[in-house]
């Protein structure tokens, strides 16, 4: 097959959609859709609009949560999507046929769930919520300078991961599991082009990175924690198997180098 250039306007190649909630200043819980996200050890980078709530909510408190939508939640993505807690709309969203909405949670026909580490709530009917706090702020498209971080249009958060909870049906089950999500149950919603995709068709085959034994990569986890919060719930009913995994593996962070992938 022969390549041909192309122009294209976005390049969401596919990455899955994320409901970040976070808190507004009135205390009030704020709900976006976002899918240009992803993850190295225990942190997160999340590429967002300036001008949205979410922005200006994660900046301001520091923290919101990450709740991966399953492919069997388009009606609340939708209901969501061109939707804004920015009052009034900003004119780049007007224009683009968004409404202004106070309560996401009641036009997505969503639950709040109680976070631990965070004040806003996560989202219970999301397989998947992550806590998390801001780390760093990284303007995009700028030279770097701080005249062009003031009039950034698009902000990257980077963030560190506190508290992952799942659904129960997503666990491994076994001796030594108990952390490992079962990756032919989690079936998660991807975007791709603006449209919802899943991936119903399930793995597509074994892949050697597979074949690294998963508690290898937990040393990136811990470095991406350092010196954070003590009570540390990844690790939720760690087992004698895990922990002798976990003391054999930090000698071989090391020479894991960098590169964890
Ligand atoms: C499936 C989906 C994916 C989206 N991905 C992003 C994204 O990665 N980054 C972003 O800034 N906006 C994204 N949006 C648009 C935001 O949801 C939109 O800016 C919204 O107004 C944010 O809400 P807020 O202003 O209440 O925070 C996406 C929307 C949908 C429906």
């Amino acid at each position: 097959m022969e390549h041909q250039e192309i122009s294209p306007a976005i390049l969401y190649w596919g990455t899955p959609v994320v409901l970040i909630s976070s808190a507004n200043d009135d205390g009030s819980a704020n709900i976006a859709p976002m899918s240009s996200a992803f993850w190295l050890g225990h942190g997160a980078m999340i590429g967002l609009d300036a001008s949205s709530r979410t922005t200006q909510n994660i900046a301001r408190t520091r923290q919101c949560v990450l709740n991966l939508a399953s492919d069997d939640m388009a009606a609340a993505v939708n209901a969501l999507a061109r939707t804004t807690g920015t009052d009034p709309v900003p004119a780049g969203k007007r224009t683009r046929g968004y409404r202004f909405v106070k309560d996401k949670f009641a036009v997505a026909r969503l639950t709040p769930q109680p976070s631990r580490h965070v004040a806003c709530p996560g989202i219970k009917e999301c397989p998947v919520t992550m806590e998390a706090e801001l780390v760093a702020t990284h303007t995009m498209f700028g030279d770097g300078s701080a005249a062009a971080a003031e009039e950034a249009l698009i902000l990257a958060f980077e963030v560190r991961i506190l508290r992952v909870t799942v659904h129960e049906n997503l666990r491994m089950q076994g001796e030594g599991l108990c952390n490992r999500v079962d990756a032919d149950r989690w079936k998660p919603m991807i975007m791709m082009f603006c449209e919802l995709y899943g991936l119903k068709q399930g793995k597509l085959a074994h892949s050697n990175l597979a074949d690294i034994d998963e508690e290898a990569y937990r040393p990136f986890a811990d470095l991406s924690r350092k010196g954070k919060i003590e009570a540390v719930d990844v690790y939720v009913d760690v087992d004698a198997d895990v922990k002798v995994v976990q003391e054999a593996n930090s000698e071989r962070a090391h020479e894991l180098g960098a590169d964890n992938h």
